[in-house]
């Protein structure tokens, strides 16, 4: 039993959420093997107590340390880690074979081909399409339109640009659940989050500049990004996230302006980011003053618990974060996304004036 080797020390003031600071120290103790392959994580409770915080809190870090495959619960026995499975820096992919990196000659396809050819495939029987996420209607999709229609005239009203308050409100609540510091001033709700991939594209991205985007990726960004001139750069993923190495390499080579980022649930691979990987990507984008726009379109999606979002370690400002399709309170795709920067950054200003 090792809970006097899981010794944590919170900072209270720290603007980083408690959740995060013990999921942290608990990986670094495993890395640094003084926590060690089967060893038993202090209970829930215990933890708690120990801490001084509310159980939820040990259950959150706890959950995003096994959705980082760090740690595994066993029945009735607890949390034990789970080493064997933390170096997986090198694994072999299982998906993608081609290792290389792809850096188109011209544009290709259109997005209107691309879609057409999509609802096309879709009318033929028993073809299934998995170029983008489709999510079923929500049951009580009937009782989301009565309560819509009891208010007509507001359905009927002009709204302020940024979206209705008190869905930014809602949603501002649930970011924050996720580690993210933002109020409903920093969100801006789109139609789509193909239009909020379009608009902080079009912020970041002049015609000429490299993007780097994961290998593969959601051709509906592929399409926004040739649109504006941009040159695109693919690098290939590996079971963690996009190839770290030669993401570096690249970020040097080219000084792309922007990485695009599928961090959870990637479209078309499935591969969620891993909590380690997340960190060092954000470093590598520092380090090259390099902004990232994380897609985040699947959050909530997952029946595992998955990583925050790299937007939640941003302290730096340098990444937009679209979040969509999955939030439960979306009455069917498409309707309404938003995405959160800080109200005051240059960002949030000149969106508002487009
Ligand atoms: C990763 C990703 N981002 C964005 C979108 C666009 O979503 P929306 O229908 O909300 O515009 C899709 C669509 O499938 C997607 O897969």
């Amino acid at each position: 039993m090792s809970a006097e080797k899981v010794k944590i020390f919170l900072d209270r003031q720290s603007p980083k959420p408690i959740y995060l600071q013990i999921r942290d120290r608990i990986s670094r103790l495993i890395k640094s093997g003084a926590l060690q392959n089967g060893d038993r994580l202090p209970s829930i409770r215990s933890l708690a107590e120990n801490l001084r915080v509310n159980k939820l809190t040990i259950i959150e870090a706890y959950s995003v340390l096994e959705g980082d495959g760090v740690i595994c619960a066993r029945q009735g026995a607890g949390y034990f880690v789970n080493s064997l499975n933390t170096s997986s820096a090198n694994m072999k992919s299982t998906f993608a074979p081609a290792q290389n990196v792809i850096i188109p000659a011209e544009s290709g396809t259109s997005f209107f081909e691309v879609h057409m050819s999509a609802v096309q495939a879709q009318t033929q029987k028993g073809m299934i399409n998995f170029s983008s996420g489709l999510p079923r209607p929500p049951k009580d999709m009937a009782l989301i339109s009565r309560r819509a229609l009891t208010n007509v005239d507001a359905l009927f009203a002009y709204e302020v640009p940024q979206g209705v308050v008190t869905l930014r409100k809602q949603i501002a609540q649930m970011l924050v659940q996720q580690g993210l510091e933002v109020t409903s001033e920093d969100l801006i709700i789109t139609n789509g989050s193909e239009q909020a991939l379009s608009l902080a594209m079009h912020y970041y991205v002049q015609p000429g500049d490299w993007v780097i985007v994961e290998a593969p990726t959601y051709h509906g960004a592929i399409a926004i990004l040739e649109n504006l001139g941009a040159r695109i750069i693919g690098i290939p993923m590996n079971a963690e996230g996009i190839n770290l190495e030669l993401l570096q390499q690249y970020l040097d080579s080219h000084r792309p302006k922007l990485i695009y980022t599928i961090s959870t649930l990637h479209n078309p691979t499935g591969i969620t980011t891993t909590q380690s990987h997340r960190q060092e990507l954000l470093t590598l984008a520092a380090k090259y003053g390099c902004h990232i726009l994380e897609d985040n379109a699947y959050e909530g999606l997952n029946f595992e618990p998955v990583p925050a979002p790299i937007k939640a370690l941003d302290r730096e400002d340098l990444l937009t974060l679209p979040v969509a399709k999955s939030q439960g309170i979306l009455a069917s795709k498409g309707v309404q996304r938003l995405y959160p920067q800080q109200a005051s950054s240059p960002f949030a200003q000149r969106l508002q004036v487009l």
